[in-house]
């Protein structure tokens, strides 16, 4: 490592922190610009900025996670351009070419090397790339210019505690419209979420878990993870609905739980009514990994899936191989793994 920086690797939480250096990339007149990266962390856009008003910006979410022999690597971060893709072609944004991406990925976690925690802490460089609507308008229109921005921090668990199990509760709320942006990774659905998880934070919850919002009687996913459960008979299943934002951790664990541990694997509908099926469950996600799901408290019951307090086999065996995978330890399927060189 280059420069040294004061961190107390061990005790890293999900908070922003200042790193050196971030990306940013102008679209005006029909193209991006080369980008650049800056020291500045402020962003000086018109008041009239269409991001500002009328929520049109879109974001992600990906990390850089540090191996025993000290080199730094990305987890399919293809995907997560991919996925960028999908929202700014939803919000009528100009896309990003995906080398455009992962080169702007590139620049900022090799920029900021010195951030990226030691191997062994648990922490890693969370990268949250984001796209913003920017400039003079006033009505409901796409936006004349855009902005394209890139920066990371160090972080450690996002739930309190990591691999611990976490108690959730049923949202009486819905984060995403049946035919909405659910599927997309747009700010307007984590607004929506704020008061639900307040709710569920000052009842002791970690977070709510929203039901689907056309009939509210399926599982859909946590504000910020999707839902996976275990079956009686080994099956790793996973709601299928397309208002739940396709994520890249869980779509990894459904070909780790394949074609490691030869388990079946299925996405379909979860009825909350039948979640007794379930002998553990989970929430996954970058931010989340793996945080095991005690129990969900739904109509004044709390629904106990492992244990409370125990993290069950298989999804102990899950999150081996995902941060094995991730950090280096266990080999990957191919294509998964960039290398920061
Ligand atoms: C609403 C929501 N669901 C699921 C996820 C997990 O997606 P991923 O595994 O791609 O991080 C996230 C986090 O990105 C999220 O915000």
């Amino acid at each position: 490592m280059s420069k040294t920086v004061n961190i107390d690797w061990n005790n890293l939480g999900f908070n922003y922190i200042k790193t050196d250096f971030r990306y940013i990339s102008t679209w005006k007149d029909g193209a991006w610009d080369d980008g650049h990266l800056s020291e500045d962390n402020m962003l000086t856009i018109s008041e009239a900025s269409c991001a500002l008003h009328y929520g049109q910006q879109c974001f992600e979410g990906l990390k850089a996670y540090r191996t025993k022999n000290g080199d730094i690597q990305l987890f399919r971060p293809n995907r997560n351009a991919a996925r960028l893709n999908d929202s700014l072609r939803k919000l009528l944004m100009p896309e990003i070419p995906e080398e455009k991406f992962i080169d702007a990925v590139m620049q900022v976690v090799k920029a900021n090397e010195h951030f990226v925690p030691p191997y062994g802490t648990g922490g890693t460089l969370y990268i949250r790339p984001f796209v913003i609507g920017v400039g003079d308008n006033i009505g409901v229109k796409p936006a004349p210019e855009y902005i394209f921005c890139v920066f990371c921090l160090p972080v450690g668990a996002y739930f309190k505690g990591g691999m611990t199990p976490c108690n959730f509760m049923i949202a009486d709320y819905d984060r995403a419209a049946p035919h909405g942006t659910g599927g997309q990774k747009v700010g307007g659905n984590y607004a929506a979420s704020m008061q639900p998880h307040k709710i569920a934070a000052d009842r002791g919850f970690a977070d709510c878990i929203y039901l689907d919002p056309a009939t509210r009687t399926n599982i859909e996913e946590v504000g910020a993870a999707n839902f996976f459960g275990i079956t009686k008979n080994n099956e790793f299943v996973t709601p299928l609905s397309p208002s739940v934002l396709p994520s890249i951790t869980k779509y990894s664990l459904m070909e780790i739980a394949e074609k490691y541990l030869n388990m079946k694997v299925i996405e379909r509908e979860i009825p909350i009514d039948s979640i007794d099926e379930f002998t553990e469950a989970g929430a996954c996600g970058t931010a989340a990994v793996i945080t095991p799901i005690g129990g969900i408290e739904y109509k004044g019951k709390l629904h106990v899936f492992y244990s409370e307090t125990e993290v069950g086999p298989i999804t102990k065996e899950l999150y081996r191989i995902l941060c094995g995978i991730q950090f280096g330890d266990v080999e990957a399927p191919e294509g998964w793994i960039y290398k920061v060189k």
